[in-house]
């Protein structure tokens, strides 16, 4: 049978997780594809460091770049992170004609223009499957499945960090740091986690998945990024009050311009946001992510499963092998192209451009006339209300003022509570949080 040798650089989460499922599951895959899987190398930074995940010293090195350059080892695993040497991993192993498989979204947000055309250039091939929501196949989804769709939607629940989070502060009225610490003993976090809970993680995959659904490669610094840092548990439990439930989303939206058919641009935002309780993706909890996308075809479709942890990335990992080895079986190195840009004038619309629902939670002093002055404010911004919840207050004290906000563009919005916060009478900034209805 016909053998693939593969290079691993790194052997932490991901990389150990990949090693162990390979022993695991080699020779299920090798019945299935007719090619057997061996692990011939593995580079980590240090070969003393005890791992959960035993492997063999004998293929440990601390040299990446030999790795890359041993004339037996066909296929290289870049799990070591970040975007530098990273980066240069890629493009190495590139040069010497192999392709590559990742799990770094990271580095595909920062580079993947450059390094999916490189692939191109050295007729190689780079597989990420892995890059996105963990264990679910949202990769192959949006190349291949829904090929024939154009993606007006996509809504994803794509941090397991986050989202782990935000439920347990939901569920159990967890403290945030403690669950954080729990995520990243559970091998979900981000090395530097402020890329789970600042946002840039889920921004990296949803611009991923933005580029794949639109075809063009999203400038990173055009995504509008909010994380969770913000989220207190009154905000939480006031959402809950009204029927909502507070997730991080990543957001693609196809908004077509008014009077110029054919014309669009893309909202390609991350931000947490007031989600319905009667809503699939309301529902999802812990580690599990969801991705919700709408193509103009076939309707709704919705994909769910483990978005972090070794096994759940794994198991993406192990169906990347599985297309680079029947490609190097068949000898066709791009039999699935990584990523086809086709959109020429691809636009990603400004975040004060994008319309929607708001929940607004001031800090307001309890005495007649402040909801008028707010209220007055908001109308002349020709901004609707929908509902004020007011919890019984003590008259001259600070309490919180609950207000649900019809569609309106950010721009507008930044603007009114700019004035709002500035009036006597409320003593805090105001807290707004958008509401997501998927129309
Ligand atoms: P990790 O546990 O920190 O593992 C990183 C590995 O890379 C370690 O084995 C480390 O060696 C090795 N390494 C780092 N620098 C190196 C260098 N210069 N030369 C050789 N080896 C080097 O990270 P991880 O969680 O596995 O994440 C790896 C990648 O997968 C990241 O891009 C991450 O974003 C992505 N990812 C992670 C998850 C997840 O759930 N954790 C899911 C999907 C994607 P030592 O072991 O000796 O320190
Ligand atoms: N830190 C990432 C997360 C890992 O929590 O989703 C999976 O990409």
């Amino acid at each position: 049978m016909q053998q693939v040798n593969l290079g691993l650089i790194g052997s932490g989460t991901v990389g150990g997780g990949v090693y162990q499922a390979i022993q695991r599951n080699g020779a299920l895959m090798a019945s299935r594809l007719g090619v057997q899987l061996r692990v011939a190398k593995v580079a980590v930074r240090d070969v003393r460091k005890a791992r959960a995940v035993k492997i063999s010293p004998a293929l440990l090195t601390t040299d990446w770049q030999s790795v890359i350059d041993d004339p037996s080892i066909n296929l290289i695993g870049e799990f070591m992170g970040g975007t530098t040497t990273a980066r240069t991993v890629v493009l190495n192993a590139f040069k010497q004609g192999k392709s590559v498989v990742t799990a770094n979204k990271a580095l595909l947000s920062a580079h993947g223009e450059e390094l999916f055309a490189a692939a191109q250039r050295y007729g190689t091939n780079l597989y990420y499957e892995a890059s996105v929501a963990g264990g679910i196949p949202i990769i192959k989804v949006l190349r291949e499945g829904l090929i024939g769709n154009r993606i007006t939607r996509l809504y994803g629940i794509v941090n397991g960090t986050c989202n782990y989070i935000l439920s347990r502060m939901k569920l159990e009225g967890a403290d945030f740091a403690e669950v954080l610490a729990d995520a990243q003993r559970l091998g979900y976090a981000e090395a530097e986690p402020s890329l789970d809970i600042d946002g840039f993680d889920a921004a990296h995959k949803t611009g991923i998945l933005a580029s794949l659904a639109h075809g063009f490669w999203v400038n990173p610094k055009q995504i509008y990024v909010e994380g969770i840092c913000a989220i207190t548990q009154q905000d939480i439990q006031f959402a809950g009050q009204l029927g909502y439930t507070i997730k991080l989303l990543g957001i693609v939206k196809r908004v077509d311009a008014a009077g110029k058919p054919g014309s669009y641009a893309v909202q390609v935002s991350v931000y947490p946001a007031l989600v319905p309780n009667t809503h699939v993706l309301g529902s999802v909890n812990g580690v599990f992510n969801a991705i919700l996308v709408r193509g103009d075809v076939v309707g709704d479709t919705l994909y769910y499963g483990r978005g972090a942890g070794q096994d759940a990335t794994a198991s993406a990992v192990l169906s990347d092998l599985a297309d680079a080895a029947l490609d190097l079986k068949c000898g066709i190195k791009s039999r699935v192209c990584p990523f086809v840009p086709h959109e020429r004038d691809g636009a990603v619309l400004p975040i004060g451009a994008v319309v929607s629902r708001y929940y607004v939670r001031l800090s307001v002093i309890d005495k007649p006339g402040t909801l008028a002055k707010i209220t007055a404010i908001l109308g002349a911004a020709k901004i609707g209300i929908s509902s004020v919840i007011q919890p019984e207050g003590h008259e001259g004290k600070s309490v919180p003022l609950i207000l649900m906000i019809h569609d309106a563009t950010n721009a507008n919005m930044e603007k009114a509570l700019g004035k709002i916060g500035k009036l006597a009478a409320v003593k805090a900034a105001p807290v707004m949080i958008r509401v997501e209805n998927f129309e």
